[in-house]
């Protein structure tokens, strides 16, 4: 395992568990060329995939045919502007406006552990974990030094990179794009896998043939985004749930981005991933570095089942941190769809008395608690307790919550600023807009100027102060519009094109500053519901809310595609309030319960209000949260049967670490008349051992279990759900 160089063939192989990512040095010139990815090989010895020996394709000094090798090499970096036609990987204008760029082999660097990126995310690991690899390229005509990190975990299947340009010249030079990650790999007529959205539908699966020329998703909105999310993988044709190849990317970054496939006139397959150049341009003085965030690679040959396992290991193991890592967090009740924002002291610690009768252990104050903000157009940056509604302020509101055994939790939008309010009427100029043109407004705000160091100051001293002020043990961190008008007033105009990313290091050096100041804090960041849910934010907060619409029935989609690559204690899942706020639909309580369990669990409804019988159910839908949640959020998750395909129902199934006990939830979307019962094979167990479902007699083996399967019988009704818990016998 680990990190490998064959001095003689100049060949590095990276080695996981199953996987072996190998590349190598080329001719005497230095071309680093992308050798081979996929299951794990014993021996590196395959250089002869680069096809070097191939005329006229040959990688020899200036001749005739230069131009066909540089547009048919599999290039591990590519540049652009010296004979490469496919998508470069990195782009760059010298004082001069010229362009060309190429990137030649230097030296290499093997590291136990793995670097920290400065001011950004990434995942993590010591040397038991993990090795790193570092590759030292240069293009020596414009001055410029490109280091291509890789670690190969020795716990999951996973390969990450990121990428680090530095200027060793003796002018600025321009930064247009720098992707983290891009490899060419022989195209076997793939599929394109991507997690497609908008709001309140986030992140369903999209899957489609690779054709020839680029295809890529991505987001130029400042955020990852609804719309297009992070993530790429390409299938092999026949590749499923369980069985098949399987490339796959995820970026570790909050902002723009794109991934993208590009298969070429030789039918190879340029895979990338990166910041999203639209808008990017990044000035580089001599000596200066800029560190491009980190991709999450990862190589499956056990279908989608086994990309996920790799991600949900990562995830779980080396990227989410703090005080809630491995723990399970307090069942919340949040009061956005109870009161929307007619509420005070007296409605909240109504529904506060009536939650911790019923077993609920926090309350969280959403919008509406500061300045004037009695509706959605105006007051975001007052952040002053309004004390019209919260007499006494946050601390004695704060108290009564806790008198009652409860935690409270507070949302704020610390990123933005609304143009009706007491701190944009003082300062103007902090609001993201071209000056002279009158800056787009969305939801009635503006986004704030966080590349300006006044400006974080501001936002991080009313955040301190705010959760200094009370016992806030959680905080809801919304950001609720997407960028436009990209300009800010402070930045020299060669400079504007940092805006974007500025922006994104500014919001995790403000996350990573709360966090320090109060680690104790279980940080739940949102976006508009999941505008913003990746691996970058994962990095701050263990938890997001998935998506506005929390219909059980919605769900099951955004779910779905959320658990494709995040483990299933990252996902803010509530049981919500009927008939369904988003799309009107009635769904029965269990159902809401039952699906909310796959997630962080909690309530976005009035206690107070609902009926009766609703409300008697909430102790048991606890119980059951206490009884099953280590399960949730340890063991490994499973797809068992998607209602995105086939329309009528939905089930997953969570295996103990041990294999001792399985979790299977069942939903059946539409009942359907005359119809036999379904046969259901359960996956992850032990083939040896014995189970059997709880409160049930009928013992059946692993194998049994996972072959030949169980009945499920048809459900009265539509919308109905149901758990199957399965012990050891
Ligand atoms: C966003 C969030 C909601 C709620 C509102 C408050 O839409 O996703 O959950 O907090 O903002 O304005």
């Amino acid at each position: 395992m680990g990190v490998t160089y064959d001095e003689k063939e100049r060949i590095f192989k990276l080695d996981t568990p199953n996987t072996s990512y190998i590349l190598g040095v080329v001719d005497e010139e230095g071309f680093l060329g992308h050798i081979y990815y996929g299951k794990k090989l014993k021996n590196s010895n395959v250089s002869y995939l680069l096809r070097t020996q191939e005329p006229p394709f040959v990688p020899s000094k200036n001749n005739r045919e230069r131009c066909s090798f540089y547009d048919r090499f599999p290039f591990e970096y590519p540049t652009g502007g010296v004979g490469d036609y496919r998508e470069s990987a990195i782009s760059i204008r010298t004082q001069k406006g010229h362009v060309a760029s190429q990137l030649l082999y230097k030296d290499y660097e093997i590291m136990d552990g793995k670097p920290a990126l400065e001011g950004l995310p990434a995942t993590f690991g010591d040397k038991d974990s993990c090795t790193t690899l570092k590759v030292i390229c240069e293009d020596s005509i414009v001055g410029m030094q490109v280091e291509l990190f890789y670690t190969a975990f020795s716990d999951a299947d996973v390969i990450t990179r990121s990428v680090r340009v530095t200027n060793t010249g003796k002018e600025a030079f321009y930064l247009t794009k720098v992707f983290s990650a891009s490899f060419d790999m022989d195209n076997e007529e793939y599929d394109m896998l991507s997690l497609h959205g908008s709001w309140a539908r986030e992140r369903h699966m999209q899957r489609k043939p690779l054709g020839y020329g680029i295809q890529n998703v991505s987001s130029f909105r400042g955020e990852s985004s609804h719309q297009d999310h992070p993530f790429l993988a390409l299938l092999g044709k026949h590749t499923t749930q369980e069985t098949g190849d399987v490339y796959a990317m995820n970026f570790v970054y909050s902002g723009n981005f794109r991934a993208q496939a590009e298969v070429s006139q030789f039918d190879s397959v340029r895979m990338s991933m990166g910041i999203h150049p639209e808008n990017f341009c990044w000035k580089l003085e001599p000596q200066e570095s800029f560190q491009a965030p980190e991709v999450v690679c990862v190589y499956s040959d056990k279908g989608l089942d086994g990309m996920t396992t790799a991600f949900h290991h990562l995830y779980k193991k080396h990227l989410i941190r703090g005080e809630y890592k491995d723990k399970k967090r307090p069942i919340l009740i949040n009061n956005w769809e109870a009161t929307y924002f007619d509420f005070d002291t007296g409605k909240l610690l109504s529904i506060a008395k009536e939650a911790s009768k019923l077993g609920i252990e926090m309350l969280v104050m959403d919008d509406g608690w500061f300045g004037k903000r009695n509706s959605d157009n105006c007051a975001l940056g007052d952040w002053f307790v309004n004390e019209e509604k919260l007499p006494g302020g946050l601390s004695y509101l704060v108290d009564e919550v806790n008198k009652l055994g409860m935690k409270f939790g507070i949302w704020m939008e610390p990123e933005m600023i609304s143009p009706d309010s007491e701190l944009y009427r003082a300062h103007p100029d902090w609001a993201i807009a071209v000056p002279g043109r009158t800056a787009t407004e969305s939801r009635q705000q503006y986004v704030l100027d966080l590349s300006r160091k006044e400006v974080i100051d501001y936002v991080y001293e009313r955040i301190s102060a705010i959760l200094k002020s009370a016992n806030i043990e959680y905080v809801k961190w919304d950001m609720n519009r997407q960028l436009t008008d990209i300009g800010s007033y402070d930045l020299p105009a060669d400079r504007q094109g940092e805006l974007y990313h500025r922006y994104v290091l500014a919001v995790y050096a403000l996350q990573d500053r709360m966090m320090k100041e109060f680690p104790k804090l279980l940080l739940e960041n949102c976006s508009g519901g999941g505008a913003r849910f990746d691996p970058g934010m994962l990095y701050y907060s263990p938890q997001i809310w998935c998506s506005d619409d929390a219909d059980a029935i919605e769900r099951l989609e955004i779910q779905e595609g959320t658990a494709l690559i995040y483990p299933l204690s990252t996902m803010g899942a509530h049981v919500s309030d009927c008939p369904n706020h988003t799309v009107g639909r009635v769904t029965p309580f269990e159902t809401r319960g039952i699906v909310a369990l796959a997630g962080t669990f909690g309530y976005e409804l009035d206690v107070t209000k609902i009926s009766k019988e609703d409300r008697d159910k909430i102790p048991e839908q606890v119980a059951m949260y206490h009884k099953y949640n280590d399960l949730v959020r340890q063991g490994d998750y499973y797809r068992l049967a998607s209602y995105s395909q086939n329309h009528k129902f939905d089930c997953w199934e969570v295996v103990s670490e041990d294999k001792t006990e399985a979790l299977v939830t069942f939903v059946q979307v539409m009942n359907r008349a005359n119809f036999k019962s379904r046969r259901l094979l359960l996956k992850g167990l032990d083939a040896d051992k014995y189970y059997k479902i709880e409160g049930e007699a009928t013992v059946y083996s692993g194998d049994t279990l996972m072959h030949a399967g169980i009945l499920l019988q048809n459900m009265w009704g539509d919308f109905q759900a149901k758990l199957l818990h399965f012990v050891e016998a």
